[in-house]
């Protein structure tokens, strides 16, 4: 007997109720959590602006304001990431048996293949979601062992999309870096250069009879650099601003940007983390692809030298490497 995979709890048997172990305490049930009939209106950025200085402008105060926004106008064409969707769903829609061939080997270090419940929380909650995780980029980095064999086209898909989002990472971190006051290359540079690893993952939230009481994925800030989103048409991410929850409001084919814990550490708290939640539907499955842009396992991140002295700008973050900051981050040791 595997893991039990609330797909099929969702789908087992007709219920109205949830199983305990999903109902969240009331400091964080989205149905008492949530400010209710406000859509939040985090910023958009148009990606194709020729106006790079208005850009640069945009960009840095969304990342250093909100840590979350949305970009259009990115060059990733409609066709694109619906061909991304629209393979992911369908490997989602698989018989159980053939998704567990692709389940994540419990005695790997790696988070590659198919599961439930990443992380272990508090009080031993579950989130209302099953996932899909491998690598897209560096080609070298990819393990097709965790690329589904069926639908026959996932493996087009997935490449086309990441060959696509690899320019828009460029940009981005272009303007990140410039925005400190670095030199364009900075921060790509210090994050691997381009053995900057792509992680994607897809989060898969069944129809959920308790939406009010259960939650996706727990309130978090990614540990990646960035994360680069693109959710289906369900409406489910929210963010946290002064201490209360909006929904993030959906806007077709745009990219939903994350500033992530290591981009917050290496602009030595400039640009900030965005503490984030998805909630669950009554009738519809919400599917999610984030591609988390991740430094490699043995490399050490801290505040970039260039911005920190022993004078006035003091490091506010120690240095270590992603893995350990990965593990301490997951076993809920202090950083
Ligand atoms: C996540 O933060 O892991 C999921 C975000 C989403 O599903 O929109
Ligand atoms: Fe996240």
């Amino acid at each position: 007997m595997g893991v039990e995979r609330v797909q099929d709890i969702a789908t087992s048997t007709f219920m109205d109720t949830i199983p305990a172990e999903f109902i969240r305490s009331e400091n964080e049930q989205p149905g008492i959590t949530t400010v209710p009939g406000t859509v939040l209106e985090c910023p958009t950025i148009d990606f194709s602006d020729p106006d790079e200085e208005k850009l640069l402008a945009q960009i840095f105060a969304a990342s250093t304001g909100w840590g979350m926004y949305q970009i259009v106008n990115h060059d990733i064409s409609n066709e694109a990431i619906a061909k991304l969707q629209a393979v992911g769903k369908e490997f989602f829609e698989l018989p159980q048996e053939e998704k567990e061939v692709y389940a994540k080997d419990p005695n790997s270090k790696s988070v590659e293949g198919y599961g439930t419940f990443l992380q272990k929380e508090l009080e031993g909650k579950k989130g209302w979601v099953d996932h899909l995780f491998h690598r897209i980029w560096p080609p070298s980095a990819i393990n097709y062992r965790f690329w589904p064999k069926n639908p026959a086209s996932y493996r087009e898909a997935n490449e086309d999309y990441a060959k696509n989002l690899h320019k828009v990472v460029e940009k981005l971190f272009k303007f990140l870096s410039l925005g400190l006051g670095l030199e364009a290359q900075d921060l790509k540079k210090a994050v691997g250069g381009d053995d900057l690893v792509y992680l994607l993952k897809i989060n898969y939230y069944p129809p959920c009879p308790r939406p009010d009481l259960a939650l996706g994925v727990v309130a978090h800030t990614d540990m990646s650099a960035l994360t680069i989103l693109v959710p289906n048409n369900v409406q489910g991410l929210q963010a946290c601003r002064d201490g209360q929850w909006y929904d993030v409001k959906y806007i077709p084919n745009a990219l939903v940007i994350h500033i992530g814990d290591q981009m917050e550490i290496m602009s030595n708290g400039k640009y900030k983390a965005v503490l984030h939640r998805t909630t669950v539907s009554k009738d519809e499955t919400r599917i999610s692809w984030p591609v988390f842009l991740e430094p490699p396992q043995d490399l050490e991140i801290g505040p970039h030298p260039k911005l920190v002295n022993d004078k006035e700008n003091l490091p506010k973050y120690k240095t270590k490497k992603y893995c350990e900051y990965v593990y301490n981050k997951l076993n809920k040791i202090p950083q």
